[in-house]
């Protein structure tokens, strides 16, 4: 996904843009760029390929002077990546230069009118027209010119402008994509993301719908979409820009991988307060929790299946039916959603497109929402009527990790908070399990204190071309993101399947030497997934059994074991997830992936 940057103080802004852009990488892009003012003209060189393309074009920065900038990663959209497709983009008369995230819907329609009046278009982009749509129409007034030409944008977009006639001055606006503007020292900032300038300030505006920031070395001022002025009060973002850092890693991921303990610990910890759970400023009290009647998780990929584990514990101590739905098939659908429903929207970035709508739409419906979020003040931050951050740090590899686990702990907190307020759980379960959630954290270190034994059978099975998951209950749901993270990471073809449903049709796919990892940490359904498991050797098919302690004895069962430390198994799919990612690390490191950026896929998706 597309990243923008954009620089406005003393120093000499092509270095910090350069660097930002550095720290956008991980979002993916093709092609790269950069756009200074200088003596009252704007300087651009692009790039198509590595930021490194664009540092010795531009001579690591050196060929740009100038004080004033702005910086853009491109993930080709609308024409193919080149160096003409990417930004930023500049009006025909060299007067105005612009970056975008997002999509411009009418930007045909938009293009053949400036074309008819005579305007040459360079870029095959749909986001050449906000360039030139701003040198028609300015007329001595940049925040009425933005102002104008927002009006005639369908779509979504995140803007970053400069011009030659405001040569100190750095312009900014936004519609349902993302764009944080940060204020520092006699310096000021916009960014895609709070990565790209956390290293010059922790301090953060966010830019609401349709405002428009305008920026100089000494002043940040706001206005509404109707051009009146705002008052914004800065917010602080805690991340360390170590945390945006490999560290000594050899990715992004593995890097993660290793902070769940801390992830773990920030997301419950701050929120238990003796035996009481306190989920921040949610009103659960008596009344408002006993309205509720359903409940309705929504999410996308890893979001999305984190709901589907609190699911099944929600509904188990609550006594509450919970639907899970993909966000993208939720916003077109006809939802059974009403002021009885609680609507739980889950978000690492919190910025997702569909998932963004879902909650719109729930909110339409009368329902009460909840973000589940990790990057705060993002949009569905914002818009929930109520937000859980999961205080997860920064989350920089593309496959989510921690981002995932620590959506699964907070789940279980609502579920626990819910269940002890409609008197549904005993108490003596209420505090074991409220004691093993806040123990889990000691034990993802555990299983990371010893990697040995996942890489090996990961080593073993990095040729495979299929991969099948299989459980039952809540082993089933941890299954679908080991599957997800496998696939996504590797390019090995991985499927998920509750084990009961192998013999309806998807056994004929294990022969020999297919390898299925069967999640075996439910005492209860042990002896059935025993027999699942016979069911795929007996087709020649080699099983690698991630078990729990109590089913240890599963080793003899199976090709091999893994084992988790010893849990309550309704709060086994946290420690199960860690072994997945570990093991999808290491089939993906063997086969030589690009981890970090797998192919095709962004970290946040801003598009529908
Ligand atoms: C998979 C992954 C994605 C995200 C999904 C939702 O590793 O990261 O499936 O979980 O794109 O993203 P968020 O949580 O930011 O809404």
């Amino acid at each position: 996904m597309c990243g923008i940057i954009g620089y406005t103080g003393g120093k000499q802004a092509a270095k910090i843009l350069l660097n930002g852009l550095k720290r956008l990488e991980y979002r993916g892009y093709d092609s790269s760029g950069v756009a200074v003012i200088d003596n009252n003209r704007i300087d651009v060189i692009k790039s198509i390929g590595k930021i490194s393309a664009l540092e010795d074009k531009t001579d690591g920065g050196k060929k740009l002077n100038g004080f004033v900038g702005i910086g853009h990663t491109r993930w080709a959209t609308h024409g193919a990546p080149s160096d003409i497709n990417s930004h930023p983009h500049l009006s025909t008369d060299g007067n105005f230069a612009v970056v975008h995230n997002g999509i411009i819907e009418n930007f045909a329609e938009l293009k053949a009118e400036l074309t008819a009046k005579g305007i040459r278009f360079a870029s095959e982009t749909d986001s050449e027209v906000i360039a030139q749509l701003l040198q028609y129409v300015y007329d001595g007034d940049m925040v009425e010119a933005l102002r104008n030409v927002t009006s005639r944008l369908v779509g979504s977009y995140a803007v970053g402008i400069i011009t030659s006639h405001c040569p100190d001055t750095l312009y900014a606006v936004r519609k349902d994509n993302p764009l944080v503007v940060g204020i520092g020292a006699n310096e000021n900032f916009i960014a895609s993301d709070f990565a790209a300038a956390l290293e010059h300030t922790h301090n953060f505006v966010q830019l609401g719908d349709g405002e428009i920031a305008k920026l100089t070395s000494h002043s940040a001022t706001f206005f509404t979409a109707d051009g009146e002025p705002v008052e914004k009060t800065p917010f602080r973002v805690d991340w360390d820009i170590s945390q945006a850092e490999k560290d000594g890693y050899d990715h992004f991921m593995l890097k993660e991988i290793n902070e769940q303990p801390k992830a773990l610990t920030a997301t419950v910890r701050p929120r238990v307060k003796g035996k009481d759970i306190v989920l921040d400023r949610i009103n659960f009290d008596a009344k408002n929790t006993n309205r509720i009647e359903r409940i309705t998780i929504i999410g996308c990929g890893s979001a999305y299946h984190a709901g589907i584990v609190g699911k099944s514990f929600i509904e188990k101590y609550c006594r509450i039916s919970v639907t899970c739905e993909l966000a993208s098939e939720y916003i077109y659908s006809d939802p059974i959603t009403d002021n009885r429903t609680l609507t739980i929207v889950i978000s690492q970035s919190g910025e997702t497109a569909d998932s963004l709508a879902a909650l719109r739409l729930a909110k339409k419906c009368g329902s009460h929402t909840i973000a589940i979020v990790n990057v705060m003040q993002s949009a569905i931050a914002r818009e929930a009527h109520d937000v859980l951050y999961t205080h997860a740090g920064p989350e920089i590899a593309v496959a989510t990790t921690k981002g995932y686990t620590t959506q699964v702990s907070a789940l279980y907190l609502i579920g626990l908070k819910i269940a002890k307020i409609k008197h549904t759980i005993s108490d003596a379960r209420y505090e074991t399990l409220l004691s093993e959630i806040i123990t889990l954290p000691d034990k993802v270190s555990e299983i990371l204190a010893d990697i040995t034994p996942i890489r090996e059978y990961a080593e073993r099975f990095a040729d495979r071309k299929c991969v099948f998951f299989i459980g039952r209950g809540t082993d089933y749901a941890a299954s679908l993101e080991g599957a997800l993270k496998l696939k996504e990471i590797s390019y090995i073809h991985a499927e998920a399947y509750a084990a009961g449903e192998l013999k309806h049709g998807t056994i004929s796919l294990i022969e020999q030497g297919t390898v299925t990892l069967a999640l075996t940490t439910q005492s209860a359904l042990y002896n059935k997934m025993l027999n699942n498991i016979k069911a795929v050797q007996s087709r020649g098919g080699t099983v690698l059994a991630i078990s729990s302690q109590a089913n240890k004895q599963i080793s003899e069962q199976s090709d091999g074991m893994l084992c988790i430390p010893d849990c309550d198994d309704d709060v086994t799919p946290v420690l199960t997830a860690v072994i997945l990612q570990i093991f999808a690390y290491c089939v993906a490191a063997k086969r030589g992936c690009d981890i970090d950026k797998p192919r095709n896929l962004a970290k946040s998706v801003t598009v529908e």
